[in-house]
């Protein structure tokens, strides 16, 4: 039984190191890969998203070290599952349009930036004019992708 322990723990330690190792080797590319033209709005979401919805994660010191490092990998992981805003222009326009749907209603309802981020990057919550800002960048977006869709136009 200790066995097992000692053997389950050493997996998750070689796990956890080649996730490390997987991640340091990628290649760092721009955050807003074709997610918006509008600086505003890409200053946002740098700012309070791509730390978990992009490869560009800024991490805290203690974020290199476990068991903290395996939260944050696991929560990047889940993150970027949902969105990742580094891969934008791999997205198909429909999955983008349901993307930004979900994006304006998490951030209308405060639920993203989640709030335990938010108590370690007190920067990252979103004001009032902020939040607008993304909703009417959302609606924009989607209409454009819309319009295009219907003019066979290809999507960005
Ligand atoms: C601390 C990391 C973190 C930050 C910062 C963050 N998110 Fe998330 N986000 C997550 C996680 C984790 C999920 C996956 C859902 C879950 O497990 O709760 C998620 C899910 C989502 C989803 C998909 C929800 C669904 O129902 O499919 C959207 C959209 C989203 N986030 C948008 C944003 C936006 C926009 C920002 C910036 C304003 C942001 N997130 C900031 C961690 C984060």
């Amino acid at each position: 039984m200790r066995r097992a322990l000692v053997i389950g723990f050493m997996l998750v330690v070689a796990a956890a190191a080649a996730v490390l190792v997987s991640r340091r080797a990628e290649p760092v590319k721009p955050l807003v890969d074709g997610v918006t033209d509008d600086p505003a709005t890409a200053s946002i979401l740098a700012r309070s998203c791509q730390d978990c919805h992009s490869d560009r994660t800024r991490r805290p010191w203690y974020g290199h070290i476990p068991p903290a490092s395996w939260l944050l990998n696991s929560d990047i992981q889940a993150a970027r599952s949902h969105v990742d805003l580094s891969q934008w222009s791999k997205y198909s326009a429909d999955d983008k349009r349901q993307i930004l749907t979900s994006i304006a209603a998490n951030v209308r309802n405060n639920v993203m930036p989640p709030g335990r981020y938010i108590f370690m990057h007190p920067d990252a919550r979103l004001s009032a004019e902020e939040v607008a800002r993304i909703y009417s960048w959302t609606r924009s977006e989607r209409r454009r992708l819309r319009a295009q869709a219907e003019t066979g136009g290809n999507a960005r």
